[in-house]
């Protein structure tokens, strides 16, 4: 019998390259199981053009509900966190503001961690992101973000602290932890803390800080 033929390597999809025809894509989306038991997408927010962009696991209840990422407690956090570096998503100045979004735009039911397949479905729209923001640096929140971003099973622990590069721009990437960790384990706000100084540094100072 002749070996089954192997399958072609499925290609990327294809995503809009624009801001609405994404938004549009990404609303109607069926391209994972997530599709099946979402309320909203949920897109991301912000500045379009926002030097940072903050990348977070996936929507939870309150988002799904709403449609907009981190709006239940762990995004109040998230909002403290970012005014204590001077911003926040309703800013539109370079110095102030932030786009928000996640490695899925849909929830995963019962707040499960999106699975591997679900992050890859939802790649090209973050990717898209990624690149019609252009960002001076992004910062995945939290373990799952992290991994998926950088492709890894390594602990949150060891992934913190140096400075990596995303996808073809090489974007710089950091990791901190996800507030709704911080708000379980009010001991690593002091981490968080210094990891959001680190952020500022990186945002103010012209010359890229070494990893
Ligand atoms: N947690 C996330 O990772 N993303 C959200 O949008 C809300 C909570
Ligand atoms: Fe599409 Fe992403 Fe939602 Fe999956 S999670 S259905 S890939 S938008």
């Amino acid at each position: 019998m002749p070996a089954a033929p192997v399958p072609a390597p499925a290609a990327p999809r294809e995503v809009p390259g624009d801001w609405n025809g994404l938004r549009a894509a990404v609303a109607g989306c069926e391209a994972c199981k997530l599709c099946r038991t979402r309320t909203h997408t949920v897109f991301g927010v912000g500045d379009e053009q926002a030097p940072l962009m903050i990348v977070g696991e996936g929507p939870g209840a309150d988002e799904d509900a709403r449609g907009e990422p981190f709006v239940g407690r762990a995004g109040q956090l998230l909002d403290e966190m970012l005014k204590s570096i001077g911003r926040s998503r309703q800013q539109h100045d370079a110095a102030s503001a932030v786009f928000i979004a996640n490695v899925v735009k849909c929830r995963p039911p019962g707040n499960r961690d999106p699975e591997a397949d679900e992050v890859e479905a939802c790649r090209p729209y973050l990717d898209r992101q990624i690149e019609l923001v252009r960002p001076k640096l992004i910062v995945a929140l939290g373990r799952v973000a992290a991994q998926r971003l950088l492709d890894t099973d390594a602990p949150l622990s060891r992934l913190r602290g140096p400075l990596y590069h995303y996808g073809a721009a090489r974007t710089p990437l950091l990791i901190t932890y996800h507030p709704a960790y911080l708000l379980r384990s009010p001991r690593e706000k002091a981490k968080s803390w210094d990891d959001l100084k680190k952020i500022h540094q990186f945002l103010t100072q012209p010359a890229p800080i070494s990893s």
